[in-house]
């Protein structure tokens, strides 16, 4: 047999990518190739990308420059742009980084090992289609190694909600969900590996619609099942829309144990003007009443957002509405941006705030969200909580896992082994991390 070819991928952006690098890893697994963990020595280099934000698509154009030299040493080595920057910009990468031998978007990645061989024989290859046929269903079985305790499944893909500052509609395409028998069969395939949680994936998660024995089955109806798999313990998803947040899914969160008691439900704006022209097609109020809902049925669940500032046409008084939102809701995490104008989005089109407002308001926000998420963490301090252990810390004989409100959490004790369970009293609460010690 040939020596393997050496494969070095790279992921940004979000989850998604990194469900999807390891699916690419597999089906050029096939091709002949094993993953390393530098560039230098690879046979081929494989960017997965983002799209969402102008500075995430730009790193991409000089993280290619740095390989220039290694292609110039190396001829022979084969150097690819997946993603969603492969999806945006398509032939457009290959014009600007000529030495580019490989463009692929998500849709058509298990096609990578033709066009690794396309490549490889010195022409261009090209893969922005949205086929027609289902990808999941041409990819390799997927390998029987041992995994980490914690792994992600995508259920569904795609977006047809079209915030107008959203490039996912375009670069992911059309809602479409995975078949509930086949996420049921990969669930089941990784909990024999040794993993104990899942977050399934989406970028309208709750949305999901799987087609399975003649039926319908919502993304609550999924979990459920997902929960009676013996040896999975916990079960996320990510990331919802506040519209597609249906009774039966709220309903899950109260009396469904294995669903974990955090939920990431973005909402960017807190003012109905700005809410409007986002198409976000609901308003504050709404998500308000819907945020109580949640916590009706599952007390201490732990909120997570995103925010947009700056967003075409934002003024000081919808600024306000934002941070009175935040006031309302307290959110245990949250993620922020500055507006970023993306190609071909409705709101490309609009006036751009003054970037010295928008910069000042960004920091506004961050400094409330970094503020009530310190305190969320502080609140665990003296509660105990269940943690899956995930590795070693940097301290020796400790180890840190995730608590079930998704907080990193650290322990010294050297009974405690990687993919355990274990009930932990929170003593003390850090910058990013909780510390405890086991109880009983
Ligand atoms: N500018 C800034 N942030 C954006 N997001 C999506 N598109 C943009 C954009 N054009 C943010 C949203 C989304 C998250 C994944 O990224 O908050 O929820
Ligand atoms: Fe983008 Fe999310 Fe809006 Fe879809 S729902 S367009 S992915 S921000």
């Amino acid at each position: 047999m040939s020596e393997p070819k050496k494969l070095y991928i790279k992921t940004y952006g979000c989850q998604m990518n990194v469900y999807d690098s390891e699916r690419m890893a597999e089906a050029l697994g096939g091709a002949g190739y094993v993953e390393t963990a530098t560039p230098d020595d690879a046979d081929m280099i494989l960017l997965n990308t983002c799209h969402i934000r102008e500075k995430a698509a730009e790193k991409i154009y000089s993280e290619l420059g740095r390989f220039r030299g290694l292609k110039t040493a190396r001829p022979d080595l084969t150097i690819g742009v997946a993603g969603c920057v492969a999806q945006a910009e398509g032939e457009e990468i290959m014009r600007r980084q000529p030495m580019v031998d490989l463009v692929v978007g998500p849709q058509s990645y298990h096609r990578l090992p033709e066009l690794e061989a396309k490549a490889r024989s010195g022409e261009k290859a090209l893969d922005t289609d949205f086929p027609a046929e289902d990808k999941f269903e041409h990819m390799p079985a997927r390998p029987k190694a041992k995994r980490a305790p914690t792994a992600f499944l995508t259920v569904q893909e795609g977006c047809d909600k079209f915030c107008a500052f959203c490039v996912v509609p375009y670069t992911r395409g059309a809602e479409v969900s995975r078949p509930a028998a086949r996420v049921l069969a990969e669930a089941r395939d990784l909990v024999e590996r040794g993993v104990r949680e899942i977050t399934l994936l989406g970028q309208n998660v709750n949305a999901y619609h799987g087609a399975s024995d003649g039926g319908d089955w919502s993304l609550a109806r999924l979990v459920r099942e997902l929960a009676r798999v013996d040896g999975l313990d916990r079960i996320r998803y990510t990331t919802s829309h506040p519209n597609d947040m249906e009774d039966d899914l709220i309903a899950a969160h109260g009396d469904e144990p294995k669903l974990m008691p955090y939920l990431h439900l973005p909402v960017q704006a807190g003012s109905d003007r700005i809410l409007k022209a986002m198409n976000r097609k609901h308003t504050a109020e709404q998500y308000i009443r819907l945020i109580e809902r949640i916590r009706a049925a599952r007390p201490d669940i732990l909120i997570s957002g995103d925010f947009i500032v700056g967003f075409p046409g934002e003024t000081d008084a919808d600024f306000a509405d934002t941070m009175a939102l935040i006031r309302q809701v307290g959110y245990g995490t949250a993620y922020s941006f500055k507006y970023s104008a993306r190609p071909g989005t409705p709101a490309a089109e609009k006036a751009l705030v003054d970037p010295q407002v928008a910069d000042a308001r960004l920091q506004e926000l961050q400094a409330l969200l970094a503020e009530q998420q310190r305190a969320t963490q502080e609140s665990m301090v003296g509660r105990d909580v269940s943690v899956l252990f995930e590795k070693p810390g940097r301290q020796p004989g400790q180890m840190v896992g995730k608590s079930d409100y998704l907080h990193a959490v650290h322990v010294a004790d050297d009974t405690i082994a990687k993919g355990d369970i274990r009930r932990v009293r929170i003593t003390r609460s850090g910058t990013n991390s909780l510390a405890g010690t086991l109880v009983g």
